[in-house]
């Protein structure tokens, strides 16, 4: 249209509507005459159906349709349903001039004459092929998403409705939860929590945090099908359509108990490590501060026994030295402890075999813990030798007895187990400077009060002691300690509080023959 016939046009309102319509290119709008034949094309029309005006109008429109369509006569039926009901709407497969099909959405509208008469049809079609193809791909892509969440295992996932109640599942959350879909679906997700979680209204903090902000993300135990407990990282996001109203949560649950246990292994294993090396200083420290304490004891020990000849015949003068040398004699028992804790005392190794040495024990134990207490002594068959000092072993055994009757308050039992042992790399890892092989394992196992585990770290340690003042100095186990570990060999303390302890002691296997006949000595008792 020339710009002047444009501006004629544009001066009644009839021709304002013409230009709309020329103007138009996403929708075809043309009008039929009663029979169908076009009438009138725009741009739209040129644009999707290929036909220039002057070659389509004064054709009937079952041009556009499929040869099955119009065998079917589907445009009369459209014609007659727009006649008769003043409106015809569809969607379907229309065809270009050059053959090509597009899918379309068609309207036609009957237009009457004031009177009512029919005059013809108003036809509006628009070009939804992208559209289609767009949602196809959508499908497409929405069921591929559901696949691969449906073949997700190691995450449950799936969906709450609104209230919390299961609306899908997939398998990640039947291998993690134990429950088929069938089973679960409908039911409340607070099936998951622990009795004490959901008497602490976790569930439902759960579900109002994530409406409120959007997400809410937690760990904690969840109990399984079969009343096992896991622990689970859990994140819960609010679905939200696009008017923003709620429609339900999403859930992704992951299976974290391997790799809770993997961390609680590592600190138990870093605080073993943090233990030992503790030990160690504390070993070097007391180790030089304890043997120039003995020096300095031997000085004034060998003094005081060249005072007592000076002064021979002075009674009082010589209960003065006699308590002097009792004193020193008590500092230098002290030195000595400290010495076998820095594993510095001086040990006489020989080859033995320890169930012996245990059996050869028991008068002594039975004096040493009393009447009341059982004590029962477990040698295993073929037992090995091993290279200890005896004197050092007994003396260690009888401190290990000493804490057993300590803890038992008079009645109990007190077992002695001796047998061949093997520490594999799994359990020689946790420890500097222990080796995997084979040992001889001596168990003290008593039916005492047990240690509280904050306790058991420390006890180790030169003057840990719970014991009232007077009773007990800490060194005990300080000795047993520093012996074994002079020894190549290993303490290992169990308890339980209420039921008792063990502790083991590992020596390391020797294959030579056993030296001579080791009897215990029957020594005092402190
Ligand atoms: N069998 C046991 N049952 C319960 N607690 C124990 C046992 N053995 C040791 N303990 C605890 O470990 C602490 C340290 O023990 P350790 O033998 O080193 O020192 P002690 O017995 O207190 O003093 P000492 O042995 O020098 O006389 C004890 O005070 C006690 O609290
Ligand atoms: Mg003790």
């Amino acid at each position: 249209m020339e710009n002047s016939d444009r501006f004629d046009a544009a001066q009644s309102s009839e021709g304002r509507y013409r230009l709309l319509v020329e103007a138009i290119t996403d929708y075809a709008i043309y009008m039929l005459d009663r029979d169908g034949h076009v009438t009138s094309w725009n741009p739209g029309a040129k644009r999707f159906k290929g036909y220039e005006a002057e070659e389509i109008i004064g054709h009937h429109f079952s041009t556009f349709y499929t040869e099955a369509e119009r065998e079917q006569k589907v445009p009369a039926l459209a014609l007659e349903e727009a006649e008769r009901t003043g409106r015809f709407e569809r969607e379907g497969w229309r065809v270009r001039k050059d053959g090509t099909q597009f899918w379309a959405h068609v309207i036609i509208d009957a237009i009457r004459s004031p009177k009512g008469e029919l005059v013809g049809f108003a036809k509006i079609t628009r070009d939804l092929t992208e559209r289609r193809a767009a949602e196809a791909k959508l499908r497409e892509s929405e069921q591929q998403f559901r696949l691969m969440v449906q073949s997700v295992t190691d995450y449950a996932i799936y969906m709450l409705d609104v209230e919390g109640n299961v609306a899908s599942w997939n398998a990640g959350a039947q291998r993690i939860k134990g429950y088929g879909p069938e089973e679960i679906i409908g039911r409340h997700f607070s099936n998951f929590y622990t009795e004490e979680d959901r008497a602490a209204g976790i569930p439902r903090t759960g579900l109002q945090t994530a409406t409120r902000e959007g997400r809410w993300e937690h760990e904690g135990q969840r109990v399984r099908k079969d009343g096992t407990r896991f622990w689970a990282h859990v994140v819960i996001d609010a679905i939200r359509d696009d008017d923003g109203k709620l429609v339900g949560f999403a859930k992704v649950t992951r299976d974290i108990t391997e790799r809770r246990e993997a961390k609680a292994a590592l600190q138990a294993a870093q605080a073993t490590l943090i233990r030992s090396q503790k030990l160690e200083a504390i070993g070097q420290l007391t180790g030089g501060v304890a043997h120039d304490f003995n020096n300095l004891l031997q000085v004034i020990s060998g003094n005081l026994q060249l005072l007592s000849k000076d002064i021979a015949g002075n009674a009082r003068a010589e209960m003065r030295v006699q308590s002097a040398l009792a004193g020193v004699a008590r500092g230098s028992k002290l030195a000595t402890q400290l010495l076998a804790f820095a594993r510095r005392q001086p040990l006489e190794p020989r080859v033995v075999n320890v169930g012996r040495l245990i059996k050869g024990m028991d008068e002594l134990l039975r004096r040493a813990i009393g009447e009341e207490i059982e004590v029962e002594t477990v040698v295993g068959g073929g037992l090995w030798n091993s290279l200890i000092d005896p004197d050092q072993l007994e003396n260690a055994i009888l401190n290990l007895a000493i804490n057993a009757r300590d803890a038992m308050n008079g009645e109990g039992r007190l077992t002695i187990e001796a047998s061949n042992a093997f520490l594999d790399d799994e359990y020689v890892r946790h420890y500097d400077d222990l080796i995997a092989g084979q040992y001889v394992m001596i168990a003290v196992t008593d039916t005492g009060v047990g240690i509280p585990s904050d306790i058991l770290e420390r006890v180790y340690e030169p003057f840990f002691t719970t014991k009232a003042e007077g009773k007990g100095t800490g060194l005990g186990l300080a000795m047993v300690y520093g012996f074994l570990k002079q020894s190549g060999g290993h303490v290992k303390i169990y308890s339980e509080i209420g039921a008792g302890t063990t502790v083991k002691l590992y020596f390391p296997r020797e294959m030579a023959i056993e030296d001579t006949l080791v009897s215990a000595t029957s020594g005092d008792i402190k």
